[in-house]
């Protein structure tokens, strides 16, 4: 199962108590604003059944969407994490990564910060050779992470359930280190 520190934040699976906090984060109109249609999530049983299934994906795919605890106060300050974008079918095969903070965790680095963590999980950890991440076009904050952490946008088209117009960032893994050569070898 895994679990990783960052310096001020804590990403792993989810648990019951994270489902009342994680319901009034996507309750807020605000943070669901650059979001599908920007309507909100209805309520805790709506919530517990879509963190169900993002559990499930951990299951079926071996990777996730992490909770993200705040080390100093246990407080759950959101998601970040891996998912197929099935909504986008134009961009598959694809694994895309996300983020969703509660408004009072916005503006102090923490979803770079996590979002880091989580891609470099995708690409070491479970082997990924590329990630993508998916903006609507207005979401700003959104495509100021995705440009800290190295993406390039590579296409602009419409989501297909809600007809506003969204940008896909990409980035390919690292490369390897290059084995030495026989010039680079010591005598
Ligand atoms: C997007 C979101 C996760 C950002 O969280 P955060 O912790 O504040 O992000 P960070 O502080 O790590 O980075 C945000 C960057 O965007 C910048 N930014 C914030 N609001 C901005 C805006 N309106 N216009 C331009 N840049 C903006 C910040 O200055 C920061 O860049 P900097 O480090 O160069 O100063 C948060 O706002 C959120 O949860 N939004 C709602 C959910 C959402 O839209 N998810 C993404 C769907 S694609």
């Amino acid at each position: 199962m895994p679990l990783i520190l960052t310096p001020r934040l804590v990403l792993r699976r989810w648990r019951e108590a994270d489902i009342a906090p994680i319901s009034a984060i996507s309750s807020d109109p605000e943070v669901m604003r650059w979001i599908g249609d920007g309507s909100v999530h209805d309520g805790v049983e709506q919530t517990r059944s879509t963190v169900a299934g993002w559990e499930h994906g951990w299951e079926t795919e071996g990777f996730g969407l992490f909770a993200v605890e705040v080390r100093a106060t246990g407080e759950l300050a959101g998601f970040t994490g891996l998912a197929v974008p099935h909504y986008l079918p134009e961009v598959l095969p694809a694994v895309e990564i996300g983020w969703r903070l509660g408004r009072s965790f916005w503006g102090q680095g923490l979803a770079t910060e996590a979002a880091r963590a989580a891609l470099d999980f995708g690409f070491t950890d479970r082997g990924l050779q590329r990630i993508v991440s998916i903006a609507q076009v207005g979401n700003d904050a959104s495509e100021r992470i995705m440009n800290k952490l190295g993406m390039c946008v590579e296409r602009a088209t419409l989501d297909p359930y809600c007809g506003r117009a969204i940008r896909v960032h990409a980035l390919n893994a690292p490369a390897a280190p290059a084995a030495p050569t026989t010039a680079d070898r010591s005598p």
